[in-house]
């Protein structure tokens, strides 16, 4: 999973600690301070490293262009977008994958060239379809039988016709999380190719006058690490690409292999390189393309986490702490932070595992075992389960959680009607506030005295 170049822990690449020993220490990330930046933008905040972002962008961009002739990078909005984001997005030149209006919403509103967008979604509303087509976007990825008439009948009713791949499932087991786990056959993701809903699916597609069937894709999980997923749904995918051409006698030139490249949480962790995955599932695609005798169709690929979520760390304030003894006469520490599951759902819905330093000075304090908790009037509200922390750690203290880049911020919620953080990008000594922090007049400015009307 290694890579040369390819920065594959869970830090972004111009995070530093100042004086560090294990549990952190002074923290800075491009070059601006964890303290700086709470002084001014508050706490927690979503701190994500713009460089780091290019690099990572740059460096699919790369594995990709250097296997395939034909090629297209695409960025997964889901999970992390903003205006600024897509403006980066933009100048590198690289695709946004949306799966609903409002991040169809934020790549337009960026100026985004919408040729470059795809649209996928299993269940994308009329309205949805509707804006998509009328704005231009590229392609949109058909996930079910409902779908190909009605994205059919609105392109038609638009007098456009538009390109479109299908979603098919593989039947891959990706092992991963289930809930994050999408090509085994029992999801309500896309056309099986096992059932031989897919060849269906392309037949109701290739008589649709206003659809462009250009291409087939797959997404088979998220945060995987291991390649024979990857490469089992690549050649099923190519056996779909040949069985087309032998029923229709021409190509289906365009192949999507999704996204879900696993990445660092922990320091025992490693992501997987761009470097190493895509020259193995290129190699397959090459390989069953020749046999098959079809042509190297354009691929793309369209990772999200792998891109955003080592860029940012979240910086917390300590709260309070509370000493409990277990039944084993040990003690466990609770350290509380300003933040929990309203801004990171992810240990609570997956039992995902994070890291925490200290982020605002150096202890040398002796290690105690500590349970990092929010604020939430929830039991279950808890960004790590084990942890050691200094003992000197308290109220005031700075915490810093790398990796929280992908599915933080985007999965956030008002849950306690707690406002969302803020997202502030870093650069070269300097920091710009991109998505505000909201504040209580945000939520309450949703509530309404509306007069009653008689609906009956
Ligand atoms: N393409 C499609 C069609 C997808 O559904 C997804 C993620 C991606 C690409 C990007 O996957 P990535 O490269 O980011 O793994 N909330 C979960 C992840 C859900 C992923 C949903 N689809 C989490 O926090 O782990």
């Amino acid at each position: 999973m290694k890579s040369n170049n390819y920065p594959t822990s869970l830090f972004s690449s111009n995070l530093l600690f100042a004086k560090e020993n294990e549990f952190g220490g002074d923290l800075s990330i491009a070059g601006c301070s964890a303290q700086k930046l709470v002084k001014e933008f508050g706490s927690p905040t979503f701190i994500i490293d713009q460089d780091d972002f290019f690099l990572r962008a740059k460096a699919w961009q790369a594995a990709l262009e250097s296997e395939f002739e034909d090629c297209q990078l695409y960025y997964a909005a889901k999970a992390f977008i903003s205006i600024e984001v897509a403006k980066w997005l933009k100048e590198l030149n690289v695709g946004i994958d949306v799966c609903s209006a409002g991040e169809l919403q934020v790549a337009l509103a960026a100026k985004f060239p919408p040729a470059a967008i795809e649209f996928h979604g299993n269940n994308k509303s009329e309205d949805e379809i509707r804006l998509a087509i009328a704005s231009g976007v590229g392609t949109i990825v058909i996930d079910s039988f409902d779908e190909i008439k009605r994205v059919s009948s609105i392109a038609q009713n638009l007098g456009k016709v538009q390109k479109i791949y299908l979603r098919l499932t593989p039947g891959v087991d990706a092992h991963t999380h289930e809930f994050i786990s999408t090509a085994h056959e029992d999801v309500k993701f896309g056309f099986s190719i096992a059932s031989g809903s897919a060849s269906e699916a392309i037949e109701q597609s290739m008589l649709e006058k206003s659809l462009n069937l250009a291409g087939i894709h797959a997404h088979i999980g998220s945060q995987i690490f291991e390649l024979d997923g990857f490469s089992l749904a690549a050649e099923r995918l190519v056996e779909v690409l040949f069985t087309f051409k032998g029923k229709y006698g021409k190509e289906l030139t365009e192949l999507n292999i999704g996204g879900g490249f696993g990445i660092a949480y922990t320091k025992s962790e490693s992501a997987i390189a761009p470097d190493y995955v895509i020259p193995a599932i290129a190699k397959v695609i090459k390989t069953e393309c020749k046999k098959a005798g079809i042509s190297i169709p354009k691929i793309s690929i369209e990772p999200g986490r792998a891109i955003v979520g080592p860029t940012t760390t979240t910086i917390y304030t300590v709260g309070t702490s509370k000493n409990v003894v277990l039944d084993d006469g040990s003690i466990r520490r609770y350290i509380s932070v300003d933040g929990g599951m309203s801004e990171n759902i992810r240990p609570a819905l997956y039992g995902a595992k994070y890291s925490v330093f200290l982020a605002n000075r150096v202890s040398s304090a002796k290690p105690v075992k500590s349970r990092l908790v929010g604020k939430h009037c929830e039991t279950g509200d808890i960004l790590i389960v084990d942890v050691d922390l200094p003992e000197d750690v308290k109220a005031g203290d700075l915490l810093a959680m790398p990796a929280t880049g992908a599915y933080g911020r985007s999965m956030a919620s008002n849950y306690n009607h707690m406002p969302r953080p803020a997202v502030v990008s870093v650069q070269k000594g300097s920091a710009k506030l991109i998505v505000r922090r909201e504040n209580e007049q945000d939520l309450l400015n949703l509530d309404v005295d509306q007069a009653p009307r008689r609906l009956s």
